[in-house]
């Protein structure tokens, strides 16, 4: 099996590193790796963030491991330009519209959440969040005012197409798990939100056997560091869901610590940590791997057929913590290769 594999910008090529070295300790059998420029250091290479042959690469492989992209260097140049364009349009060419983000408090890491250590050990929830259509992917631009004000503008919207097959996503997930899927919108302002929620109430008539619920979006990030124990799985839009995930991510110990799978229909992922490129602490041995090692289990799970290679690094990541393996974002001092040689010796 083809992983393409797309380091990208800022901390991308460290964090990578450490997952492919505990990948290789792991002794995973029947990987082919093969690598390509994408996001801000593509651009310096070749022009463009998202260049033919690495989306190339992207499509032949059977799954796509990625770091990060974003370089602030790029933020001025026109906007088809910038790293970012990268991963959006990764995820519009192949379709990859369902992006899961767990969320669970590793219990080793209570004292790194920024919630009491009471509220933080329930979190065990997972976001799905659309990532083909929204506020992302309308029309955009700038005009003038009929006062010659500047003005910038993006369109928000969702069809029911697009609404129903990530909606059904979450139904799936949920019977997967505890059952209870809340549906997060913003249907007391928006018509993209009321259309959303008529959707996924029509879509709910094939699942009875699921409890949903719909909140509105302020509540969410309101519930989340309340209570983040009462969610199951969360589905949501694209801008609504990378908001929460972030946020999310510190309930559960560190922005480090997230992975997440982005699939197809045909459960073709792309895998990568939520968090960015973190030009902060780039090229310092300072980042936090494990965000990265365990989207390349979730991508043995969802789409290497490889579950038990998957059990047994997320199972070292849990050993590594509690042998008190702490990166400087869990209030440790291991840098990115120690954190990573603590799962192999875990391993
Ligand atoms: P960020 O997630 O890169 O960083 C936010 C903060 O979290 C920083 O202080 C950073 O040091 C810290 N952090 C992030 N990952 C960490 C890790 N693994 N270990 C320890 N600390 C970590 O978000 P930002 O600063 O808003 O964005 C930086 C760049 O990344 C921007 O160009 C942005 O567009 C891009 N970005 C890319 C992706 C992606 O590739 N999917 C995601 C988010 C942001
Ligand atoms: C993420 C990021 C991206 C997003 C950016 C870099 C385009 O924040 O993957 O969460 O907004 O989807
Ligand atoms: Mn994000």
């Amino acid at each position: 099996m083809l992983v393409a594999l797309l380091p990208g910008d800022g901390i991308g090529p460290e964090i990578i590193a450490a997952t492919m070295r505990v990948l290789e300790a792991a002794g995973v059998s029947g990987l082919t790796f093969e690598q390509a420029p994408v996001g801000g250091a593509a651009y310096k290479a070749k022009g463009h963030p998202l260049p033919p042959e690495t989306l190339d690469l992207a499509k032949r492989a059977d799954a796509i491991l990625f770091g990060a992209v974003g370089d602030p260097n790029c933020d001025a140049l026109d906007r088809h330009l910038r790293p970012e364009q990268a991963i959006l349009g990764l995820r519009k060419e192949l379709e990859l519209f369902a992006n899961l983000r767990p969320a669970k408090l590793f219990p080793e890491l209570a004292d790194a959440s920024a919630l009491r250590p009471e509220v933080a050990t329930a979190i065990d929830l997972v976001i799905v969040r659309e990532t083909n259509g929204d506020v992302y992917f309308g029309e955009k631009g700038h005009r003038k005012t009929a006062d010659g004000l500047r003005e910038g503008y993006d369109v928000m919207s969702y069809n029911e197409a697009e609404v129903a097959r990530i909606a059904r996503v979450g139904f799936e997930t949920a019977r997967a798990r505890r059952g209870k899927l809340c549906s997060v919108d913003k249907a007391n302002v928006l018509e993209t939100s009321q259309l959303w929620r008529d959707v996924v109430i029509e879509v709910s008539a094939d699942y009875p056997d699921i409890e949903l619920s719909h909140m509105y979006v302020d509540n969410a990030a309101m519930q989340l560091v309340r209570n983040p124990g009462q969610f199951d799985v969360i589905v949501t839009g694209n801008l609504f869901g990378d908001i929460l995930s972030d946020q999310a991510s510190m309930c559960a110990g560190s922005i480090g610590m997230l992975p997440s799978a982005t699939l197809n229909s045909a459960n073709k992922g792309l895998f990568e940590p939520i968090h960015g490129s973190a030009p902060d602490i780039a090229g310092q041995d300072k980042a936090n791997p494990l965000a990265t090692v365990l989207s390349a289990a979730m991508m043995l799970r969802y789409s290497l057929g490889k579950p038990d290679d998957a059990d047994r690094i997320e199972a070292a990541v849990a050993k590594a913590l509690a042998n008190g393996a702490r990166s400087a974002d869990l209030g440790g001092a291991m840098g990115t290769v120690a954190m990573g040689d603590a799962v192999i010796a875990a391993l």
